[in-house]
């Protein structure tokens, strides 16, 4: 049987905002804070312009139920400014397994609107999603991939906990202004310190030679 999977409301006190379930009533403050070619051109399948249409159509996808067979997890970032609660980013499970047979891992994806960068908050909200994903999710394994030369997103990985895993060569596609292009991954990753995997012994062939 399929395991519904509750995404909660998790406060970050230090710096005053909140992880929340994707809301209709977050329709027009999304919408504001993505329209930006920047975040775009950084984020896989983020349209630009990003319109009202876009961010009603996301968040209408969002609203499904979520079960352990569903390959991602989204959070939306919501930050006090002023008395006007704004979306600033969201973090999210993307290529997500929570199968035991599948391997229990999933991918990392962030973004923070333009504003409200250099704060703090990707970090903080990555590190939350981390623990969502160990303590609830039961995830083995969770990674993430970034250009190499994206240091605003391999830094927050690193100081989220995450470790240089890899380079890929050539293991993405990229369409920049309408062209596609390879580009190398920068992968990143962290172990669950409580997973319930054990490691298979290095000499496990020969062990178990018939
Ligand atoms: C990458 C991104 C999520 C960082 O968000 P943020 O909230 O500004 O990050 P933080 O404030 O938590 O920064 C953490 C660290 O990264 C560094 N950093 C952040 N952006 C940086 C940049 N563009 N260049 C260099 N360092 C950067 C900060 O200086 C900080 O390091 P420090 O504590 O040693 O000073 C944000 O820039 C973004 O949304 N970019 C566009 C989308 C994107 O690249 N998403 C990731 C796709 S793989």
């Amino acid at each position: 049987m399929d395991n519904i999977i509750h995404i909660p409301t998790i406060y970050c006190q230090e710096h005053d905002f909140s992880l929340q379930p994707f809301a209709m009533s977050c329709a027009s403050s999304l919408q504001e804070s993505l329209n930006d070619k920047a975040v775009a051109h950084d984020v896989s399948n983020i349209p630009y312009p990003y319109t009202m249409d876009h961010a009603v159509a996301w968040i209408d996808s969002r609203s499904q139920i979520i079960t352990s067979k569903s390959d991602r997890v989204d959070f939306i970032i919501i930050w006090n400014d002023n008395g006007v609660e704004k979306v600033v980013g969201s973090v999210a499970f993307i290529e997500m397994n929570t199968m035991p047979a599948k391997g229990h891992v999933a991918q990392v994806s962030m973004w923070i609107a333009r504003k409200y960068q250099g704060r703090g908050l990707a970090t903080a909200a990555l590190k939350m999603l981390i623990q969502f994903g160990f303590g609830e999710l039961h995830l083995h394994k969770i990674h993430g991939f970034a250009h190499p030369e994206n240091t605003g997103s391999i830094r927050v990985m690193k100081k989220a906990g995450m470790q240089h895993e890899a380079t890929l060569r050539g293991d993405w596609v990229r369409t920049i202004d309408g062209k596609e292009y390879i580009a190398d991954s920068y992968l990143c990753s962290i172990f669950n310190p409580n997973s319930s995997y054990e490691r298979l012994p290095a000499d496990y062939r020969s062990q178990h030679k018939q």
